[in-house]
């Protein structure tokens, strides 16, 4: 079976299997009783992705009287950030949550829109976009992969960190930071004289342990869970940008659903997104306040003076990737935000 990626590839004993046998996974998973929707990610369960999913499987559960059952693989446990991709697309999972940064190598880099720094002022700006004509229309073009999108979920705004303090543009200069896999934060990471690589998230804290990356960039929520406070002392709460996930299954194995459990999933996932994008906020808030009772990491918010000056710096990344992700695609976002890149 074709699958978008070419390389690196590693399909497991199952999905081995189901290829050669001709069956989609889709089939496969259609063909059980009750239907086991197997739901990948690799965050820890206590984040608000791990919270959310589980939700999501309690829901699916009660509200299809038990004829689905949910099971969710937190952690990377079944399969890290690219492997996941493809895992979905041979059918060998059936719902995944992944970073809207990490569409890029599935070839909808449209989603790197949300990469862009500084973009959203606020969560409310986000939403505007995620419940609005362009989140619609950046998950049509998920379809033509074999994708279906079901949600936005939040995570939140990003927080700088290292083993030095990040105040100015200046002090990240030849710091190699680690980034998910977007040309955006790629360029976002330059336009500061970083030195960005991509990294799976189940390899950070040993990269950051070992030294082989100097710092990097998450929300509160993803840094305190996966314990790198514990290997960097400074951080900075720069909210520079925003880390959300699109609940994504397989269009083959959903429209091949029956239509009444269809729309009790529907409903589950509809009640997941509400819970997941009231809790994300407090999440983050709760790990920060964890993070800073460690007394491991030293916790900076920047001046309004200090902010600015690492916008201005960031800002360019949204001319540079006009030609990846689209100036309609950008226009589009600012259009729902009010955003005026020239104003700042
Ligand atoms: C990361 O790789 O840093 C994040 O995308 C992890 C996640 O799923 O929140």
């Amino acid at each position: 079976m074709k699958t978008f990626f070419s390389q690196g590839r590693r399909m497991t004993v199952v999905a081995a299997a189901l290829a050669v046998a001709g069956l989609t996974g889709a089939g496969a998973a259609l063909a059980q009783t009750p239907l086991v929707i197997k739901f990948s990610h690799v965050v820890a369960n206590d984040t608000p992705k791990g919270k959310a999913s589980e939700f999501f499987a309690k829901r699916a559960g009660e509200l299809t009287g038990g004829k689905v059952k949910v099971e969710v693989y937190a952690n990377s446990t079944l399969y890290k950030d690219k492997e996941e991709m493809e895992a979905l697309q041979i059918g060998a999972v059936q719902m995944l949550a992944p970073s809207l940064a990490k569409f890029g190598p599935l070839g909808a880099r449209e989603f790197e829109v949300f990469d862009l720094p500084f973009i959203f002022a606020n969560a409310d700006d986000l939403h505007k976009v995620t419940t609005g004509a362009v989140g619609k229309q950046l998950f049509a073009k998920l379809e033509t992969r074999g994708i279906t999108g079901l949600a936005y979920w939040d995570n939140g705004f990003k927080s700088f960190s290292a083993n030095k303090p990040l105040k100015t543009p200046d002090d990240f200069k030849g710091l190699k930071m680690r980034i998910q896999s977007s040309k955006v934060l790629e360029s976002q990471m330059r336009a500061v004289g970083a030195l960005p690589q991509v990294m799976a998230f189940s390899e950070v804290y040993q990269a950051l342990q070992t030294g082989v990356v100097d710092g990097t960039e998450n929300p509160h929520s993803n840094l305190y869970t996966q314990k790198m406070h514990e290997v960097q002392k400074h951080m900075t709460v720069s909210d520079h940008g925003y880390l959300g996930y699109a609940v994504i299954t397989n269009k083959k194995f959903w429209d091949g659903l029956p239509a009444d459990l269809r729309g009790q999933l529907e409903k589950a996932m509809a009640e997941a997104t509400v819970y997941a994008n009231k809790i994300a906020l407090e999440e983050n808030e709760g790990s920060l306040a964890k993070v800073k009772a460690s007394g491991k990491t030293q916790v900076y918010v920047p001046t309004p003076a200090e902010r600015l000056a690492l916008k201005k710096a960031m800002v360019k990344v949204h001319t540079e990737m006009e030609s990846r992700i689209g100036k309609d695609v950008i226009d589009a976002v600012y259009k729902a935000t009010g955003f005026d890149p020239t104003k700042l």
